[in-house]
């Protein structure tokens, strides 16, 4: 079996060697020409005059397009046909396109974009979260509320209260690969897309619409993308539609890529959020009430703002029972980039709201924040202790698969959590300029779409004469390592070696109507898909020899490249031959949809999640308090992968997620300025991690044990939950800080180093 192997990620001999194939790699044919948007240079208005003449005239320039050329729709929005591929005359954002060059070179395209000469009316831009809210400007009527008991009537009688308002910056993706996609035009009028996208399925839809043909006569192709975490969900719709229109008009085939800097600039990022709260609890900590409002600031466009902010709401909760709790939420809408799905796609934002909120809690009563966080956990197992009742979220789902306890429990342990905060406890009291910091923090992540019916996949099996096998699915390699689990799901079910399972690209020619490789589901999904479609082609054979052989088909065996059939052995390409001689078809699709998912997203009622998965980390920090300068010196992780289909890929998973919720919440920054300008469009002025960030001393280990529910070999998604853990670094410069003074810290996010000297003054009470 294939299955739980630590096997490197299929492609990595080619990641390492350049080798592997990007959009930008694919040899294009002679004549292909190159796209580049002109965009706006202010951040709200209305075009009164376009002046494109000195584009037109510019070398190498074939053509040039504005929003009265397009042929149909002109929309690139993934829910509400609120997206114009060009500007209508409005202006929504700095950095929105209001133009298309075709040239043929790529540099030349993007200089000949320079040239364009746009009057813009300008109008005041809506910038803030606090601009939004006193302009009224929403997604939805009003705000979404979700709640549980009595909020008010709890807070009034608390025995202790606590108010406080927390800012969450937002983030850029940094996928090394940026947005890109190629559209080679067809035979009457076909269009095929190759592009680098999480989502064919809606490349396909939207490119149909945009030239106007069904979707049949459109075609979209991903093998991988170099990174997605969740920015090629929607926002590589632009690319692929303008593609796809200039192909249409020059018969050409056309190609566009952003470059680093048009990227960050034109494409949407992380929700920023401010979250305000209303606390009350007991003198151990136990939350008795909780009001919490979210604040979500979502840019110009709805793209996926609606399912980020609910998912925001649902993870509120994080790993703690609730018995009085109101969250709500405001979907804001500002003249800035449209924030879209980001790894967590709103979970991380209400995790940390929580996570912060038990942090006050703690540090008002002056005691451990791990154990307020233990005072607060759901019950173990689900199961409130001596009866057969179990606690349910502030959204009414069961927590009936709860480990978070046992899991913190075995981590606290193997990370000596104890000794070490006494050990920073008295290094504090000896140094007064540096200061070190600790914390331990949980995560508890919904596994499934929240929009129920994006809960299916399908998949696309042969297995061809000579016992080699195509595998194909509707899911989107990121790097992720989603490919090699699926084919080693394929190869575990036929009983072969790995190698004779090919690993093909998404196809919406191959396996149609797929959802977007998100939510963490991708495993979940495709794996049993495939499953499901090996299995009918197994079955085929295992009858065929059963009758040959004189035996049952259950007792035909798929083993390590071998058929047993009663006393016979065959390899299995020998049973691929004579199951071809035999006139047995060896071609089958697979199919999978998520059972007990029920979800009304209005009321805030049901069971969005067919499960949650765990985790838990431990980060120790160390800050310069007269620069606020900082260091990660340790990370200890434990996570909940299921029965793990891969532990190295997992680990991958885990470490990587961890590093990018850490970067998140410290050094990644983005600042717009008060013309709405992002000033942060570049690694020269936004810092991702680097190699050197990495924890001095870094210990990941898979949490042992299977999924309760019934996934692909009880596995459990891992995509997007280790993201959280890095809410650990974050806790921990607030514990640095708050070792500097008696005050709480107030600190905010992200973490910069000016943001860790204002908390340690904020400490000393200075501020
Ligand atoms: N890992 C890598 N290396 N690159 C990525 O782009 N995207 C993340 C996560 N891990 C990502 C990644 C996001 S946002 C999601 S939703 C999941 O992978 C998607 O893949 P899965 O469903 O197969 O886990
Ligand atoms: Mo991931 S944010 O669901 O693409």
């Amino acid at each position: 079996m294939s299955i739980a192997k630590p096997l490197p990620h299929d492609a990595a001999h080619l990641h390492v060697t350049g080798a592997a194939r990007y959009v930008d790699d694919t040899p294009t044919p002679a004549g292909t020409l190159h796209l580049a948007f002109g965009i706006s240079d202010v951040a709200r208005g209305q075009i009164t005059a376009m002046d494109l003449d000195a584009v037109r005239a510019a070398p190498d320039v074939v053509a040039v397009v504005v929003a009265g050329d397009l042929p149909f729709a002109n929309d690139v929005s993934p829910s509400a046909k609120d997206e114009p591929l060009l500007s209508d005359g409005l202006v929504h954002y700095l950095g929105q396109p209001l133009f298309l060059v075709v040239a043929r070179s790529h540099l030349s395209a993007r200089h000949a974009a320079r040239l364009g000469k746009v009057e813009i009316a300008e109008e005041e831009p809506i910038l803030t979260i606090d601009q939004a809210l006193a302009a009224g400007t929403r997604f939805e009527d009003g705000p979404r509320i979700y709640a549980r008991g009595d909020a008010t009537l709890g807070l009034g009688g608390a025995e202790h209260r606590l108010t406080g308002s927390f800012e969450i910056g937002g983030q850029e993706h940094f996928y090394l690969e940026g947005q890109a996609a190629l559209a080679l035009p067809g035979e009457d009028g076909d269009m095929h897309v190759i592009s680098s996208t999480q989502h064919p399925t809606e490349i396909q839809h939207k490119v149909a619409d945009a030239i106007g043909l069904p979707m049949h006569a459109v075609r979209c192709e991903t093998r991988r993308m170099g990174g997605g975490f969740g920015g090629k969900e929607s926002q590589g719709n632009a690319l692929a539609v303008a593609c796809a229109v200039a192909a249409r008009l020059t018969g050409a085939p056309c190609k566009m890529r952003y470059d680093r800097d048009d990227d960050m600039v034109i494409t949407g990022k992380r929700h920023d959020f401010r979250i305000d709260y209303d606390v009350g609890f007991d003198g151990d900590g136990r939350i008795t009430a909780l009001d919490v409002r979210q604040y979500v600031r979502c840019g110009w466009a709805m793209d996926l703002s609606l399912p980020v902010a609910d998912r925001a709401m649902l993870h509120a909760d994080n790993a703690y029972w609730l018995p009085n709790v109101r969250i709500e939420s405001h979907r804001l809408r500002t003249n800035t980039q449209s924030a879209t799905a980001f790894r967590g796609f709103g979970g991380p934002q209400g995790m940390l709201g929580m996570e912060r909120i038990v942090d006050h809690v703690a540090g008002h009563l002056g005691l451990d924040p791990l154990a307020v966080r233990v005072a607060n956990f759901y019950a173990s197992g689900g199961h409130i202790s001596g009866t057969m009742k179990r606690q349910t979220t502030p959204y009414g789902q069961e927590v009936d698969d709860f480990i978070a306890d046992a899991l913190v429990a075995q981590l606290r342990k193997s990370a000596e959590y104890d000794a070490r905060r006494a050990a920073i406890a008295e290094w504090n009291a000896a140094n007064p300029v540096l200061k070190k910091g600790i914390a331990l923090t949980p995560v508890k992540f919904g596994i499934s779409f929240t929009l129920t019916h994006l809960n299916q996949a399908g998949a696309l099996v042969h297995v061809y004469a000579d016992g080699s096998i195509h595998l194909n699915h509707g899911g989107t390699e990121m790097g992720q390592g989603l490919f090699q689990k699926v084919a080693q799901v394929a190869a575990s079910r036929f009983g072969v070696p790995l190698e004779m399972v090919k690993i093909t690209a998404t196809d919406t020619a191959k396996v149609p109507n797929t959802s977007a490789t998100a939510a963490s589901s991708g495993s979940d999904l495709n794996g049993m898909a495939v499953k499901a479609a090996c299995d009918t082609i197994r079955n085929r054979m295992a009858e065929h020899l059963a009758q040959l052989h004189q035996c049952r088909p259950d007792e035909v065996l798929f083993d390590a490249g071998r058929v047993q059939a009663g006393a016979a052995e065959y390899s299995f390409a020998e049973v691929a031959a004579l199951a071809y001689m035999a006139r047995i078809s060896l071609s089958a699709t697979g199919f999978y949809k998520t059972p007990d998912i029920k979800w009304d997203r209005i009321k805030g009622q049901g069971r969005p999640f067919f499960y949650f998965a765990y985790g838990a980390a431990v980060t120790e920090v160390v800050i310069d308090t007269l620069t606020g300068e900082n260091r990660v010196l340790r990370a200890d992780i434990l996570h909940d992968a299921g029965a793990s289909l891969n532990p190295a890929l997992d680990i991958g998973q885990v470490e990587g997620g961890y590093v990018q919720g850490a970067g998140w919440l410290t050094t990644e920054e983005l600042v717009w300025d008060d013309t709405g300008r992002l000033r942060t469009h570049a690694p020269s002025t936004y810092k991702i991690p680097a190699c050197a960030d990495r924890p001095d001393v870094f210990n990941v280990a898979l949490w042992e044990g299977e999924n309760r529910a019934d996934t692909i070999y009880k596995s459990k998604a891992v995509g997007e939950p280790p993201l959280m853990l890095g809410i650990s670094a974050f806790l921990a410069l607030s514990d640095a800080a708050a070792a500097c003074g008696p005050h709480y810290p107030n600190l905010q996010a992200p973490a910069t180093a000016e943001a860790v000297l204002r908390a340690v003054h904020t400490a000393r009470g200075d501020v």
